[in-house]
């Protein structure tokens, strides 16, 4: 029986690999990818979307969801995955236009959700923006959602700012009311993402690894302009490994409580107790995380 998935993204190179590896699961049912504001602008997160999807011949629904926080400020982070997101590489086929759902991401999110004959697992990969409003929309889809397993977060650190994380610190008044909730969350924040890079010789096998290989390979091989060691840190992978191989990672349970004003906006201060609501991704099996990411692109074209 496959996971029935709902991705909420903002692509973003390593969205674009987290959301390829994901329709070539065979564990994973992808029902819809949602979009929001994040890494680039909705219009670019959301032709990214579409343009990965015609190029590896998915026809999965894309919803278009909010360009803007809730509160805080647009942020982006061209700085790392270039003005239109996806690094340098130029997607060739026209989008399949078909794809796009004239429903907003959140209406399109909660008919799945409710209709779904299974709990649904939310993928969010960028700032959290569709979950909050999807459930102070409809509270509803909190009973038919298995869990929600996220990129995000930091039991400590930072990368938008010494002590935020980027998705969270785009939009901490959503994050706020995401882990506020009470239901099954799993965090793969930096502490886990960061332990899981791709070393640059695992890049370089990608190069023969067909057509879906080299699109990846040309985007890492931009995305490796804001590393310096030799690595390239994947974040948003982390959740679809964590749902495919959940025995890859170690957990540690704790309750977070989000930071939405001030010097330290975005942080998620966590309080590690056995009672806590969210799986903290705190260690993983690098050696066989790295293999499943090269297995992603064996026998794909
Ligand atoms: O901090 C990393 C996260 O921010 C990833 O999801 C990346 O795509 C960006 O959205
Ligand atoms: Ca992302």
């Amino acid at each position: 029986m496959k996971t029935p998935i709902i991705i909420d993204t903002d692509p973003g190179i390593d969205d674009i690999v987290a959301i390829t590896a994901a329709l070539f699961s065979k564990e994973l049912d992808v029902k819809l990818i949602t979009t929001i504001g994040g890494n680039v602008g909705i219009e670019n997160t959301t032709r990214n979307a579409l343009d990965l999807l015609t190029f590896l011949g998915k026809d999965i629904p894309v919803a278009k969801g909010a360009g803007e926080p809730l509160v805080s400020k647009p942020r982006t982070a061209t700085h790392v995955h270039g003005t239109t997101g996806v690094g340098e590489y130029r997607f060739e086929a026209q989008a399949n236009a078909a794809l796009l759902s004239e429903e907003n991401a959140i209406v399109a999110m909660k008919n799945h959700i409710v209709e779904s004959p299974e709990p649904v697992t939310l993928v969010p990969i960028g700032p959290l923006t569709n979950i909050a409003l999807l459930f102070k929309t409809f509270p509803e889809t909190l009973d038919n959602i298995e869990e929600i397993v996220l990129m995000g977060g930091a039991a400590a650190g930072g990368n938008a700012t010494p002590v935020a994380e980027f998705n969270i610190f785009a939009d901490p008044h959503a994050a706020r009311i995401v882990f506020d909730t009470a239901i099954p969350i799993v965090m793969c924040g930096l502490d886990v993402t960061r332990l899981t890079s791709i070393t640059y010789e695992d890049v370089e096998k990608l190069k023969g690894m067909g057509q879906a290989g080299e699109m990846v390979y040309d985007m890492l091989d931009y995305y490796k302009h804001t590393y310096s060691d030799g690595k390239v840190t994947i974040h948003d992978l982390c959740t679809i490994f964590y749902v495919t191989r959940p025995d890859l990672f170690t957990v540690e349970r704790a309750n977070i409580k989000v930071v939405t004003e001030g010097e330290a906006a975005g942080c998620t201060i966590t309080n590690f107790t056995d009672d806590g609501n969210v799986s903290v991704c705190v260690g993983a099996d690098v050696a066989e995380f790295r293999k499943e990411f090269i297995s992603v692109f064996e026998g794909i074209f």
